[in-house]
């Protein structure tokens, strides 16, 4: 059908056999290996993930493909070669970086991410976009995840490669993570054709806590009802797993998951110094102006009684306060 495709396709699930057997087979990958093992990647993970290591060479990739007859100039195109800096020819476009392919919704590779080992920048390196690869569209590991996604009618959105893996390996095998780049419709789309609620599990510190705060009306106007795991401040969730464990990350961040205005209110409230009277007022007034547009009288009472508890102000006296706010805004 489309036979530029098919060969670009095929290429890169060489590439990635190839990194996966230069990690676990030779001298070149030992280095990576320990680095991989130092942060707790088992063989198991390694293999389900197709893990693997792009040498510290110019051109181990380009004569691979090379040898094997695939034309430089579609390679080049499809993101997995570049051309040169000066003069003629290609070079592998990753280099001494660990390896994970990302694939598309069937398990076809169509891009790689590669970090660094250790510290250095960028610390992540992907493939650019390509026929195969569209950004926006793909979500890393929903091959893997879509069966239970489908089963439990829920999917746990991570920030990062890593906190993927760790939770599948933990036991939470409804994880998917966007690319390094803003969540778009098309993946809050693509979530709502397979389940009814996402958990946000965003990494413990104010750039994750703030994205996760983005996420929730793109996620909201595709139909997706919104949760939120809390991280604990400095972590990230495989931080969390490799020192806490499998259990605990299920019982204490995925299933302790809280609604999106209880999330508002905790992350408003950080803000805050509620010893004090000013902290509790300015605090009191950022949560009504969450807890009023909410259309449930119920819902309205119960945030309105924890606020009440937490700024030690009368019940009646937050929802009279409450109230007039609301026809404010009608
Ligand atoms: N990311 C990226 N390019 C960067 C930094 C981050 O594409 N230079 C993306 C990656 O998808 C990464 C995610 O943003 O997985 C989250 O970034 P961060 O929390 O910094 O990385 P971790 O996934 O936690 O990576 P590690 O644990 O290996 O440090
Ligand atoms: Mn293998
Ligand atoms: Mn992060
Ligand atoms: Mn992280
Ligand atoms: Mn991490």
């Amino acid at each position: 059908q489309h036979p530029e495709l098919d060969r670009l396709l095929q290429a890169y699930e060489l590439t990635s056999k190839m990194y996966h057997f230069l990690l676990k087979n030779t001298e070149h990958g030992k280095p990576a290996m320990e680095y991989l093992r130092s942060r707790g990647f088992s063989d198991k993970i390694i293999d389900q993930f197709q893990i693997g290591y792009a040498p510290n060479r110019w051109d181990t990739i380009v004569q691979f493909l090379e040898k094997r007859s695939f034309d430089p100039v579609e390679m080049e195109k499809g993101g997995l070669i570049s051309p040169r800096h000066e003069g003629d020819g290609y070079v592998d476009r990753f280099r001494d970086r660990i390896m994970f392919p990302i694939w598309n919704r069937n398990g076809k590779v169509i891009a790689f991410a590669g970090r660094i080992l250790g510290e250095g920048q960028p610390k992540y390196l992907n493939s650019p976009e390509t026929k195969l690869f569209n950004k926006s569209r793909t979500l890393y590991n929903l091959h893997h995840a879509k069966t239970s996604i489908r089963k439990l009618r829920q999917s746990v959105l991570f920030e990062g490669y890593g906190d993927v893996i760790s939770a599948w390996e933990a036991g939470v095998q409804n994880g998917v993570a966007a690319m390094g780049t803003a969540l778009t419709e098309h993946h809050a789309t693509m979530l709502k054709g397979l389940c009814d609620e996402v958990i946000i599990c965003y990494d413990g510190d104010r750039a994750g806590q703030a994205a996760a705060l983005k996420n929730f009306p793109l996620l909201e106007n595709a139909g997706l009802h919104v949760k939120v795991a809390l991280v604990s401040d400095g972590m990230d969730p495989d931080d969390f797993i490799r020192q806490y464990g499998a259990e605990r990350f299920q019982r204490q961040i995925i299933e302790s998951a809280v609604s999106t205005v209880k999330f508002k209110l905790i992350y408003l409230k950080k803000n805050h110094i509620l010893q004090e009277e000013e902290g509790r007022i300015a605090y009191s007034r950022e949560a009504l102006n969450v807890i009023a547009p909410l259309s449930s009288p119920t819902e309205r009472e119960v945030y309105l009684r924890e606020v009440s508890a937490e700024v030690k102000v009368d019940f009646e006296t937050l929802k009279q306060e409450c109230n007039l706010l609301r026809q404010s805004l009608q």
